[in-house]
């Protein structure tokens, strides 16, 4: 599986690459509002299972946490919060906006965390970016990361497409996404004790994503 592994670096480079140079472009300073018309507020209405279920001070992990607003700064206003980010210039870019937040330069598939050491993990349009082989292992560390009781909110995939874009939002890179369809994912997040309480569709233009809230079975509740 050697070439494959190869391949799955290769991908993470032009995506690790697309974000340093389209970052900008994404998500301007300060803008409320993203490329893709996704305001602060839609996020907010994302984040009520964490604020319901967790106690201020809880730890939450954000992966994929680009330029850290609006999520990772928000949370960080209540909890204590990590962020992991692949591009150099969101990581840049998130220190100097969401200085709260601890932001780790790594690869979600590759960073290490101690088990049940979070009470909520985030991923919003993160995981869509990450080689499909390569996901049901990073569910695996997700559940593992996550302590009884745990929330996880993330988007996936809505439908199941692969593919790279070239000269993304006018950047001249090229990005990558992969990402499987809503019941597989629901699957496996409940294969993997993530009991999900809530799906919904998520449009965006003419497609969209599919937002997930699950509790991680094996608490009290
Ligand atoms: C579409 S942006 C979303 C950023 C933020 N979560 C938000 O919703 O505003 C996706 C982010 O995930 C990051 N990312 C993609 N693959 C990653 C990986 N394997 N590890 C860590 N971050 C990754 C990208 O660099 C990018 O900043």
């Amino acid at each position: 599986l050697d070439h494959l592994d190869h391949r799955a670096e290769g991908l993470k480079d032009v995506v690790r690459h697309g974000y340093d140079e389209a970052s900008y472009r994404y998500r301007p300073e300060p803008g409320d509002v993203d490329r893709f018309r996704h305001s602060a507020a839609e996020y907010e209405g994302w984040l009520g299972e964490l604020y319901r279920r967790l106690p201020p001070g809880a730890e939450v992990l954000d992966l994929g946490c680009g330029i850290g607003v609006p999520v990772a700064r928000r949370l960080s206003e209540r909890f204590r919060v990590t962020g992991v980010e692949l591009s150099p210039i969101q990581v840049a870019r998130a220190r100097r906006l969401a200085p709260k937040v601890e932001i780790l330069e790594d690869d979600m598939t590759r960073v290490e965390f101690s088990a049940g050491r979070f009470s909520g993990v985030v991923a919003f349009y993160s995981i869509i970016h990450v080689p499909l082989r390569e996901q049901p292992a990073l569910f695996d560390r997700i559940a593992r990361w996550l302590r009884p009781d745990g929330v996880l909110v993330a988007t996936l995939g809505e439908t199941a497409w692969e593919g790279i874009e070239e000269d993304w939002l006018g950047s001249g890179a090229s990005m990558y996404w992969s990402h499987t369809d809503r019941p597989t994912y629901r699957a496996w997040l409940e294969e993997r004790g993530l009991r999900v309480i809530e799906e919904r569709f998520v449009p965006e233009e003419n497609a969209g994503h599919a937002l997930f809230v699950a509790v991680r079975a094996g608490g009290s509740g």
